[in-house]
């Protein structure tokens, strides 16, 4: 028989150019920036550490916007998108041994994706869960061992230096941080943000 897949849903993941070097610059950076603004209030409510959204507009993050600009601009190219993408926020996390965050999408947003600063071992990995209504209302009993592409659920363990982006609509959520590091060595940082997409001036239309 015949097949095809239909309604593909891209989770994309690349690593940085120089990740050592940019983690070492980005982390105490983020760590001046918690000890000074306050947490929001939003993907966070596992307790963590969430920066106000407006990382995309300090220049001190550029060397990391950049990065996360040219593997978007790649997504455009693979999944046919034009004419750009636009950083419409992008922000901090520290989960803190103990925090996660619970499930949830990124609404008004085209791509949704985290980059890993800081991650001690089981601090907890990003779940993604399967986008379609459907599958989550029928459950057939299935064999085990099937291939990932018929998972409901799928775990990607955190790797500093690495970026990761998904379509904003697909349901997705951290494990919490089991860390047994002390104090900031049990740190999970990353950073998140969302991409939107604009005109050739740079506009959204
Ligand atoms: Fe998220």
């Amino acid at each position: 028989m015949n097949r095809e897949i239909l309604f593909p849903t891209p989770i994309y993941f690349k690593m940085v150019k120089d990740p050592k070097k940019l983690n070492k610059y980005l982390y105490p950076l983020i760590k001046a920036w918690s000890k000074k603004d306050e947490s929001e209030t939003k993907t966070n409510s596992g307790g963590g550490w969430h920066s106000p959204t407006d990382m995309n507009f300090k220049k001190e993050y550029q060397p990391l916007t950049d990065e996360l600009f040219v593997m978007q601009e790649e997504i455009y190219k693979d999944y046919g998108m034009q004419p750009k993408p636009g950083l419409g926020n992008m922000w901090a996390n520290i989960n803190y041994p103990g925090s996660y965050n619970k499930q949830h999408i990124h609404p008004n947003s085209q791509w949704s994706g985290v980059y890993y600063v800081k991650v001690p071992k089981n601090s907890g990995r990003l779940f993604v869960e399967d986008p379609r209504p459907g599958p989550n209302i029928i459950l057939p009993k299935r064999l085990k061992n099937l291939p990932k592409a018929l998972w409901r659920v799928v775990v990607y363990p955190a790797v500093e230096g690495q970026m990761i982006m998904f379509p904003a609509w697909v349901s997705h959520g951290v494990e919490i941080n089991e860390s047994k590091e002390k104090e900031e060595k049990g740190w999970r940082v990353s950073v998140s943000f969302n991409f939107i997409q604009v005109n050739e001036e740079g506009k959204v239309e």
